[in-house]
């Protein structure tokens, strides 16, 4: 298995290209099943579980073709085995995201349960809802969902709680419905805008998408487009973070902070100077970095996936943060970890309180999940000595390259095969 080596102390300096979005990539990909008609997409991160859906995707009959650079173009017309096996979908639970597409267009799906992952147990039962009010029958059985029915059917949609591949996933079967769907309460992360986007251009009838209340009008057929996935917000984050620990400046290019509201408010309380451009972005940090407390939840607010990088920051900040992480049930699996670099952070529950230390000691600690992974690198930037972060492959998953732009940024760092 791939390690990271990292000797902190560097203050990250320049300017690195953001790449595009994992979280809008995903279901958009999936979109392509709705379609008969090749469907071409660009600014699609080179990532592992990409390269995982375009397996899954290439078993079910969809041609892939991987184009120069960051396009593909998917040809769903052969699309003849409408089933997710378990062996594809345990290594990447947003497999869950071609049930809809693959009930809409084919009127059948067996898709493995994705099963849980290291922050939490990840229950599917708002997609399952949505879709058997739609008409489907859907059954669990053998840890397959089997959904079939002619044709869905406009419904009036409301979620118990805010889901954001729930929402993707009952947009993309109300696209093909017979009829309007409402779907109330629904997501509005910028994925959920970019995945609606790139429908409507695909002859979808959506409106709505960004609010809690998303409008799909049921059309026969979608057509082929061409789409640009939106920049990796979360990424653009996490760079942010590395350079504000590390007392940088530097610069994301290919991204904007207009979709990090909440992030770049808590970056500039803790003292950094951010700056937004068109299309990029940039900060320039203070020596030492104040504590700053958050509360993650839903978009607009403070992002889950930013919580373990911003804990991450807090260990060597001045003064004392609290974090409470209101969306997954276990979601601090890197503060044991961050401990071991020497940080003063307790766990009450959901709430995490870390008092910042003068500095961080490196050491050898181990990645459980892509963003605590994130959180273990940006430590070890700022730690003294070297740290050693083992399975890396978390990180490979969701981060394009991140040795390579943390090394164009100044930082020493190096992969160990
Ligand atoms: C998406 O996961 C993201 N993944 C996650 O990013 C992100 O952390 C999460 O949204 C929250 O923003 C993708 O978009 C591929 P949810 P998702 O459904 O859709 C509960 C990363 O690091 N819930 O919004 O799976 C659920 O357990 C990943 O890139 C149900 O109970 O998250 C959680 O507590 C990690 N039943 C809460 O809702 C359901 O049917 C929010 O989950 C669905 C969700």
């Amino acid at each position: 298995m791939d390690k990271l080596l990292i000797a902190g102390g560097r203050p990250l300096a320049g300017e690195i290209a953001i790449s595009g979005a994992k979280n809008a990539a995903l279901p958009i990909l999936c979109a392509a099943l709705l379609t008969r008609e090749p469907v071409t997409f660009t600014n699609v991160p080179r990532l592992n579980d990409i390269a995982t859906l375009f397996k899954l995707l290439a078993q079910m009959g969809v041609k892939v073709e991987r184009g120069a650079g960051d396009e593909v173009t998917l040809d769903a017309s052969g699309l003849d085995n409408p089933l997710a096996p378990y062996e594809m979908v345990k290594t990447m639970r947003a497999s869950i995201l071609v049930l809809g597409p693959l009930v809409a267009r084919c009127g059948e799906a067996r898709v493995s349960l994705p099963g849980g992952c290291a922050i939490g147990a990840r229950p599917v039962d708002q997609h399952i809802r949505g879709l058997q009010a739609m008409g489907a029958d859907v059954r669990v059985e053998h840890g397959y969902v089997q959904a079939s029915v002619p044709r869905l059917k406009g419904a009036r949609l409301f979620t118990d709680m805010v889901t954001v591949t729930g929402t993707e996933n009952l947009m993309m079967a109300a696209c093909l419905a017979d009829g309007e769907t409402v779907i109330e309460n629904a997501a509005r992360e910028p994925e959920v805008v970019d995945l609606a986007n790139c429908l409507v251009a695909m002859g979808a009838q959506i409106s709505g998408a960004g609010s809690d209340v998303i409008r799909i009008r049921g059309v026969e057929r979608l057509h082929g487009t061409t789409h640009r996935i939106m920049p990796d917000r979360i990424e653009t984050g996490t760079y942010l973070c590395a350079a504000a620990v590390t007392g940088g400046e530097v610069r994301l290019t290919g991204t904007s902070s207009c979709y990090l509201d909440a992030v770049v408010d808590k970056l500039m309380d803790a003292g950094c100077d951010v700056t937004s451009e068109r299309e990029a972005i940039r900060i320039k940090a203070p020596a030492r970095l104040n504590s700053v407390s958050l509360r993650t939840a839903p978009y607009p607010a403070f992002p889950t996936d930013m919580q373990a990088q911003f804990m991450a920051l807090n260990c060597v900040a001045q003064g004392a943060a609290m974090i409470r992480e209101t969306i997954f049930e276990n979601r601090f699996m890197h503060a044991v970890e961050l401990q071991r670099l020497g940080a003063d952070i307790r766990i009450d529950g959901n709430t995490a309180v870390v008092h910042g230390v003068e500095r961080l000691q490196g050491a050898t600690v181990m990645a459980t999940d892509l963003r605590a992974s994130a959180s273990l690198v940006i430590a070890g930037l700022v730690a003294e000595g070297e740290t050693t972060i083992e399975r890396i492959y978390h990180l490979d998953r969701g981060y394009e390259r991140l040795d390579d732009k943390l090394a164009a940024l100044g930082a020493s760092v190096r992969r160990l095969s």
